[in-house]
């Protein structure tokens, strides 16, 4: 069976009415006669023609059967992804998955699933913790990764990139060029997630996030259309999936904005705890030092393993930087004296393998974040000392806790372009935020340490409402199943998300047929551990 060239057409038809309706599905929406549009002749899949009549519970098997026999049996397999970052994930088992090359693949998924009523899930790179998120027990796992085109636009203003590629692969792809997009910090982490709930970079305090800087999103809907989605072609979509998740549709390209950038300054630094004071201090100046020097990305991360204590952190600056005679916003993190440190001036694709080798693929992890208005009172006295004296009680390998910015600069970066669904305002900022991250390997230990995990925030929380320090926000890459991400966004952001989703998917199929990660309300496994 053929499928029909004819993406074009759609975005052609499309582009000049569809923003002004209130639907864009029609209530007579006809999945069948859309498969039929997609060159899929239903009535020859004996199966689908009598959907009809047979029990819900075989849908995922028809739906599985019809992929193989339309696209090949190399595209449907009864295995899971083997490439999950988290055990969790891993042990998720499909009843099949399925690995598209092109578009009309993806649109063909999804009109199936609706057909069949078989559940399915998205995966990019398979680097959120939690089982469920881009895993499906029972039904369809798209697995993306075979959508990985890397193109450059002629003027060089933007590059499309598919969302089957890795942080690695995307700026190794830029580096002859000279040129870099936002993007995220760590080789193996794919562009997908990141992107949709925001995408904290080496350069967020001078462009903002990675959803901050995309030119347009290539969308595949719940019909059978395509959309090309930008500011100025559907700006309520552009600003939903700009934080939005998972929620609006399969995203097929993502068209980052490029700009210039050739060797930069890398360091990675390891200090003693008793320096952990003075390296706060200096978060602190660097987040508000932020207002005179964008250059500086920086993290610090607090670490409890096997009764050693200590701080690591990264520092990235845009330029080279000789550490004899520094940039100013860099001179007191340089003050400190480090136990151990690695600093070069390098490609901003070779800055990305470390992170990913300090948070190793294969374990039983967890992570979750909140933020907080910038104080350092909380973060020393109470955050990091109430650290180490839980973390020995946790029977996780190696508990964490990472400290990460909002500055200004960064805060106004997200309003470019109708802003962004996060509910951050620069007037209240700068926020920080935390990740506690922690791996493990036995099963039995699942409970306790989500406990420990979720007591934790619920200190810090309480701690920083004590300061009039506390923000609702939390940031989803890095949030946990039990919390409600999207209740951070603010009530007025979240009516907004949800209009905006009846509006394009009025039967909900990205919210209902596709159950995973943060949806509008609530927390994915509930806020109970
Ligand atoms: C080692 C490590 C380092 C990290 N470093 C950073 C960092 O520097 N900056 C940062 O911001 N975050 C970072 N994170 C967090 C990271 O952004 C999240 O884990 C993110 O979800 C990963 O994206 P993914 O595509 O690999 O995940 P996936 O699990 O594949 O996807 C996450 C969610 O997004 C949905 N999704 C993915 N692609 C699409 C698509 N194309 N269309 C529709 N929905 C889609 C999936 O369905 C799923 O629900 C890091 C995480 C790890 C484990
Ligand atoms: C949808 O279209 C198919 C094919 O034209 C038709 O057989 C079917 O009756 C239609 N379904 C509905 C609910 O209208
Ligand atoms: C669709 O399949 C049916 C059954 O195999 C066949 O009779 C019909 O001619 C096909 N239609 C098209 C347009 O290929
Ligand atoms: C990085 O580049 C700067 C400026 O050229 C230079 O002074 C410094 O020595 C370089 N650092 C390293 C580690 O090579
Ligand atoms: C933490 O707060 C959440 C949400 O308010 C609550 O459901 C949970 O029981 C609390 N957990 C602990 C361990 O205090």
């Amino acid at each position: 069976m053929r499928v029909h060239e004819k993406i074009s057409l759609w975005a052609l038809a499309l582009a000049a009415g569809v923003s002004a309706q209130d639907t864009f599905e029609s209530p007579d929406f006809n999945v069948t006669e859309a498969l039929i549009e997609n060159g899929i002749n239903v009535s020859a899949i004996p199966e689908l023609a009598s959907l009809a009549v047979r029990s819900s519970t075989s849908g995922c098997s028809i739906a599985c059967s019809s992929l193989k026999l339309i696209f090949g049996g190399s595209k449907v397999s009864a295995t899971p992804p083997a490439t999950y970052w988290s055990t969790q994930q891993s042990q998720v088992e499909p009843y099949c998955t399925y690995i598209p090359t092109g578009v009309l693949e993806v649109s063909t998924l999804v009109l199936l699933a609706r057909l069949t009523q078989c559940p399915f899930a998205v995966k990019s790179g398979g680097h959120t913790a939690f089982s469920g998120a881009s895993s499906i027990e029972g039904g369809i796992t798209v697995d993306l990764v075979n959508l990985k085109q890397l193109e450059l636009s002629a003027d060089q203003k933007t590059l499309a990139v598919g969302p089957g590629n890795r942080w690695l692969d995307v700026y190794s792809f830029l580096t002859p060029h000279n040129l870099a997009v936002v993007g995220g910090r760590a080789a193996s982490v794919g562009v997908g997630g990141l992107t949709l709930g925001g995408g904290i970079s080496h350069h967020t305090n001078h462009y903002g996030l990675a959803c901050d800087n995309i030119a347009s999103y290539e969308l595949v809907t719940a019909v059978d259309i395509i959309l090309t989605i930008s500011h100025s072609t559907f700006p309520d979509l552009y600003w939903a999936l700009r934080g939005g998740g998972n929620n609006f549709g399969i995203v097929t390209t993502f068209r980052y904005e490029t700009f210039p950038q050739g060797l930069m300054f890398s360091s990675l630094r390891r200090y003693d705890s008793s320096q952990i004071p003075p390296l706060l201090d200096a978060f602190t100046n660097a987040v508000n030092g932020a207002e005179k020097d964008t250059k500086l990305a920086h993290f610090i991360s607090i670490i409890y393993y096997s009764g050693y204590k200590f701080a690591s952190a990264e520092y990235e600056y845009f330029t080279p930087v000789d550490t004899a005679n520094p940039p100013e916003i860099l001179k007191e993190y340089l003050a400190v004296p480090p136990i151990q440190e690695s600093t070069v001036n390098t490609t901003l694709a070779n800055t990305t393998p470390s992170l990913s080798q300090s948070m190793p693929a294969g374990f039983r992890t967890t992570m979750w974040s909140q933020s907080f208005k910038l104080n350092v009172e909380l973060m020393k006295r109470r955050m990091s000392d109430h650290f180490f004296d839980i973390a020995p009680t946790i029977p996780a390998i190696s508990p964490s806790i990472a400290f990460q910015a909002f500055s200004k600069p960064a805060l106004e970066a997200m309003q470019k372009k109708g802003g962004n669904a996060l509910g951050l305002d620069p007037d209240n900022g700068p926020f920080f935020h935390v990740l506690f991250y922690m791996p493990w390997t036995d099963a039995k230990d699942d409970k306790a340490i989500l406990k420990a995990a979720q007591d934790y925030i619920n200190t810090s929380i309480a701690m920083a409402k004590e300061l009039g320090a506390y923000n609702d926000y939390m940031y989803m890459p890095y949030s946990s199943p039990y919390q409600p991400v999207m209740s951070g966004y603010g009530a007025a952001n979240v009516a907004k998300l949800k209009a905006v989703s009846k509006k394009y998917d009025p039967q909900g199929v990205f919210l209902e047929l596709q159950p995973g990660y943060f949806k509008f309300d609530g927390a994915p496994y509930g806020t109970t551990v």
